[in-house]
């Protein structure tokens, strides 16, 4: 294993320093844009007023004669555009594909100074991200790149998952990890066809009362992973994020989903349809309600230590730390969101 003190040290002779804590940054929504398509890329520099993170999609849902037209999109729809406080994302195709090697190399001597994070799909386990680490860091050398270009990984394979820690530890560069249910279904040999959320077969049912019919309850498929993912980033310094919900006519299904992932330490989740911009910027960003509680909390405990009763609830140095989670949110998001700021009375 590397010294500590040798983790920090630039990979590549003139690379930028790898970050010792993360650039803060919201990141509600990753909203997903297939840059083959033109008429899409006209609208990147609306979009890019409209949501968190813009990223450029080459890897599945890309047809195989379009991907390096994508590629070729993706440089020129972030050369033409001023993103300011918003992301520019972009996934590549897996390591193993055909194309993974070219999009690294035409995008970061392209547009490597204006590209945030790099979202790397099909991640086994931290070897993958040695591998894009070192190369990113040679081409950061090559290339000039003034600030590191961090990696985003997707959790969608068994052999990840059994992984998820030393992925979430393997490098500085991590940003953070997706959640990605439809590969990892497939790994998995989970007998469904859907991407993200529940299915109406996995339920618990109530014991039998005499006679009468029995209580169903519908459980989440995704809790275990999700959890485990949680706990591997935070336990690491790294973010969480539910990543896509597919069905686009579920509007209901797909918030209570980004609503778990939320509430169990998820920062945002990916949109693949602009519907899904607004759903996860009102589940992403804290309620008013509890903002307002929080804060109550922190006024009553200066020092952040002891313990005081408000509106009939125990407080003490644990429900500080979790209200000063909710209101350091609350200021990023109310930089960003003056109606919100409003209403957090910030
Ligand atoms: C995302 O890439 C997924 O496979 O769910
Ligand atoms: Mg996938």
């Amino acid at each position: 294993m590397k010294l500590a003190r040798n983790v920090y040290k630039p990979l590549a002779i003139g690379a930028p320093a790898p970050y010792r804590v993360l650039p803060m940054r919201l990141e509600r929504m990753i909203h997903f844009v297939p840059p083959q398509i033109e008429k899409l890329r006209a609208k990147v520099p609306e979009l890019a007023r409209k949501v968190d993170v813009v990223l450029g999609n080459l890897e599945d849902a890309i047809p195989a004669d379009a991907k390096e037209a994508a590629r070729a999109g993706l440089i020129e729809m972030a050369r033409a555009t001023e993103f300011g406080s918003t992301g520019l994302w972009t996934r590549i195709n897996a390591l193993n594909s055909p194309w993974a090697l070219d999009d690294i190399l035409e995008i970061v001597a392209a547009v490597g100074d204006k590209l945030d994070v790099i979202m790397l799909p099909k991640v086994d386990g931290p070897w993958d991200i040695h591998y894009l680490d070192q190369l990113l860091a040679q081409l950061e050398a090559k290339h000039a790149i003034r600030k590191p270009i961090l990696i985003h990984a997707i959790l969608e394979t068994a052999e990840g998952v059994k992984n998820v820690e030393a992925i979430a530890a393997s490098s500085p560069r991590m940003h953070g990890m997706s959640l990605g249910p439809a590969d990892l279904a497939a790994s998995r040999a989970m007998k469904t066809t859907r991407v993200g959320g529940g299915h109406p077969d996995y339920k618990v049912l109530a014991d039998p009362a005499d006679g009468g019919a029995r209580a169903a309850f519908q459980q989440d498929l995704w809790h275990y992973t999700l959890g485990k993912m949680v706990d591997a980033c935070a336990a690491n310094g790294v973010k969480p994020f539910y990543g896509p919900f597919g069905d686009f006519s579920d509007a209901e299904g797909c918030e209570a989903q980004f609503r778990n992932a939320f509430l169990m330490g998820c920062a945002g989740a990916w949109s693949l349809h602009p519907s899904q911009i607004a759903i996860a910027k009102r589940v992403f960003s804290p309620d008013p309600a509890e903002v307002a509680f929080a804060r109550k909390i922190l006024a009553a405990m200066p020092e952040g230590t002891g313990a005081v009763m408000i509106d009939g609830k125990m407080q003490d140095d644990a429900t500080w730390k979790q209200a000063k989670v909710m209101v350091d949110l609350a200021r990023l998001v109310a930089e960003k969101d003056p109606e919100l700021a409003a209403k957090y009375s910030l």
